[in-house]
């Protein structure tokens, strides 16, 4: 288990940077990242190179025997480069340029941007590649942040219609793919084919599934460059990314593939404020209706929905690479952060299995856009409440190093699929309806269980699991149909959600009875929908106890398609809500309307009693359990003290204070 914080050395007169690294050591931290946003510092000029600072810099770290993961800083091209040539801003779907003064304002298509990342990159591999001080890379920061993740510029649309032709192969397939004869779309030529941007008023939702690809996988490809030139000239080093937690607008799995780990920024604080909307129930705070957890940590079901998805890109450990340690600048109150919290933040990464956690920032900064975000120092150098939990999290290393020896090993997963996600939220049918709140409902009630859970794609190794929650998988393809059946018919358990199998690769609706390409795994059939006004609900008649109420919302009708299909619950008129298939040694189970929490939790808590799935505790709301190797870590992150029963053990576990219980 290792420390480190995120430096900016370039901030701050050189005679500090000493006293700074100094107490960098003696805080006991192991690493300090550098230089992600230091291209005009490094390169002031076209191919002319000023390594002088970033030497010394080192230097003064290495003096403290303080190791450096260095970035590729090509978030932020310099001024001489976007002047010089304009064209390589990003533009966004009004077909308005971004402008220098920001970061993440170019296109990663762009030729010009591309040679000279890789010039950039080239000259730091060919000075630090080999330099001992030197444990890793981060490339780039954030792909896709600051709603960069799609550009709509001249180059972008050649670059998408070369995309196409390799998808494609002929005009005939793609025109068939899309279904161009609704509204004589029907293209002639590549050439004809333009991004999907905001003059075209209604957009064909095969058209921006293709975009939404495209733009992904512009940006995997920019970051291979990179990859592929670190891992020539800086052999033996780490490289990685800071990703985003639940960010939706890159294929992370995609991302992460060729990378030797995930890292990512975790800000408690913000997410909440930009991110709960999308998460919770539409009417949760009234059903709610009073607070859960403490003003200034967060909200922790969202960061370990982040911390799960992360894992589970390689499905192995990961880093936080930026730890949030005090109040931030971009969020819509920025609560000012007590003590202890920034510790309980630490111990969350640590328990969901982090194994490095780098706290951004060092010092509060005097600069430009982030003068209101904290550090581990105030503005005036002095500690601020993250150095001082820092500093006593001295005392519980050794127990941190032995819990990160082990890696979390959930016996669930959530597919956490981006075709499914970006079809939804193209066309969602009605207008609320969201992939990620429905994935939510699934994940806040795993949670509560003390259920750990992995998200996954469905590239991902599904074997290890005893349940996998497939979610509304909205676009299925026969690779991935194939890949669900051995699963379920190697033993598996499947949960399916409503709006599965609908449509096919390209986002065109299947002919086949519903859920298509799943249909024989399903052992029903869906035969019609409805989307439910607020005021209309569906009384269900359960046999499973553990599952009551109506059915609001969305609502599918089932009927079994063999003798071997159980209807377990069903609506007042007697058709299905729910149904359980047996199928090879496995079985799936398809879920017919959209769930509240707890009805979500009802039924999981019944499959995690029949499968014998382990529940790492009995949890109050608000805290949160999890596990590596024989260690139950129990993290409070309310104001009220708690007694928790975990691994046979009755656990006090204080008002924002964590617990390890070794089984
Ligand atoms: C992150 C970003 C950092 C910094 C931080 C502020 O998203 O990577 O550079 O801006 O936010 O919270």
């Amino acid at each position: 288990m290792k420390l480190g914080v995120c430096y900016y050395p370039e901030h701050w007169p050189e005679e500090r940077w000493a006293i700074d690294a100094r107490m960098m050591r003696e805080l006991q931290l192991d690493y300090v990242r550098v230089a992600e946003f230091a291209w005009s510092l490094m390169e002031p000029a076209a191919g002319e190179y000023d390594w002088g600072w970033l030497d010394r810099a080192i230097d003064t770290l290495a003096a403290e025997g303080l190791p450096v993961i260095l970035c590729t800083p090509t978030a932020t091209p310099p001024a001489w480069l976007t002047r010089s040539h304009p064209d390589i801003l990003r533009m966004d779907s009004n077909r308005q340029y971004r402008d220098h003064g920001t970061r993440r304002h170019v296109c990663p298509n762009s030729p010009v941007y591309q040679k000279f990342s890789r010039q950039i990159v080239t000259a730091m591999a060919e000075r630090y590649g080999d330099d001992p001080r030197i444990v890793g890379w981060q490339i780039d920061n954030e792909f896709g942040g600051g709603k960069t993740g799609r550009c709509y510029c001249p180059f972008c649309q050649t670059a998408f219609q070369t995309w196409l032709e390799i998808r494609y192969h002929s005009l005939e397939a793609l025109n068939q793919a899309w279904g161009t004869a609704f509204w004589s779309q029907t293209y002639t030529a590549w050439d004809e084919i333009t991004p999907p941007h905001d003059g075209i008023n209604y957009k064909n939702p095969s058209h921006l599934l293709d975009f939404y690809r495209f733009s992904s996988d512009s940006l995997v490809s920019y970051q291979q460059e990179q990859i592929d030139l670190l891992r020539v000239k800086s052999p033996d080093r780490f490289i990685t990314h800071n990703f985003m937690g639940l960010f939706l607008d890159v294929e992370q799995f995609d991302l992460a593939r060729t990378l030797d780990f995930a890292t990512w920024d975790a800000y408690p604080t913000g997410f909440p404020d930009r991110q709960r909307a999308m998460l919770y129930p539409l009417n949760w705070d009234a059903q709610r209706n009073r607070p859960v957890y403490a003003y200034d940590v967060g909200e922790p079901e969202i960061i370990q929905m982040a911390n799960d998805l992360i894992r589970g890109l390689k499905q192995q450990p990961f880093w936080i690479m930026e730890q949030q340690c005090g109040h931030i600048n971009w969020a819509d109150v920025n609560p000012g952060v007590r003590p202890g919290t920034p510790r309980l933040w630490t111990w969350l990464s640590m328990a969901a299995g982090a194994d490095t956690v780098v706290y951004f920032r060092w010092r509060a900064t005097l600069l430009s856009h982030e003068q209101y975000h904290s550090g581990l120092l105030r503005h005036d150098g002095t500690p601020d409440v993250g150095f001082e939990d820092v500093k006593q999290l001295a005392e519980e290393r050794d127990l941190l190093a032995k819990l990160t020896e082990k890696p979390p090993q959930p016996e669930v997963a959530m597919v956490f699929d981006y075709d499914s996600l970006w079809a939804l939220t193209i066309n969602p049918h009605r207008r609320d309806f969201s992939y990620l709140r429905l994935q939510f409902a699934f994940y806040h009630a795993l949670q509560r269980l003390g259920i750990p859970v992995d998200l996954v794609s469905l590239k991902s190794d599904l074997t290890r699991y005893k349940l996998v929650l497939g979610g509304p998988l909205h676009i299925v393809n026969e690779q991935e149909a194939e890949t669900l059946h051995h699963y379920v018919e190697m033993g598996g358990n499947l949960l399916l959600g409503i709006r599965s199998g609908f449509k096919n690769d390209s986002s065109v609706v299947t002919d086949q009875p519903l859920p298509g390409l799943l249909h024989n795994l399903t052992g029903a059939t869906v035969t019609h929908w409805q989307s439910l006004p607020a005021e209309a609900a569906l009384p269900l008649r359960s046999i499973w106890p553990k599952i009551s109420g109506a059915a609001g919302y969305w609502t599918e009708f089932l009927q079994p398609a063999s003798d071997r299909a159980r209807v377990l619950v069903s609506y007042e008129n007697g058709e299905a809500a729910l149904v359980a298939n047996p199928h090879g040694s496995g079985q799936t189970i398809y879920l017919g309307w959209y769930p509240t929490i707890e009805q979500a939790k009802g039924l999981l808590e019944t499959l995690a009693d029949q499968l014998s799935i382990e529940r790492l505790a009995n949890l109050p709301d608000g805290v949160l359990a999890a596990k590596r190797g024989n260690h139950t870590i129990l993290l409070n992150f309310t104001d009220q003290p708690y007694e928790v029963v975990a691994a046979g053990q009755t656990v006090a576990v204080g008002p924002r204070d964590v617990k390890v219980v070794e089984s």
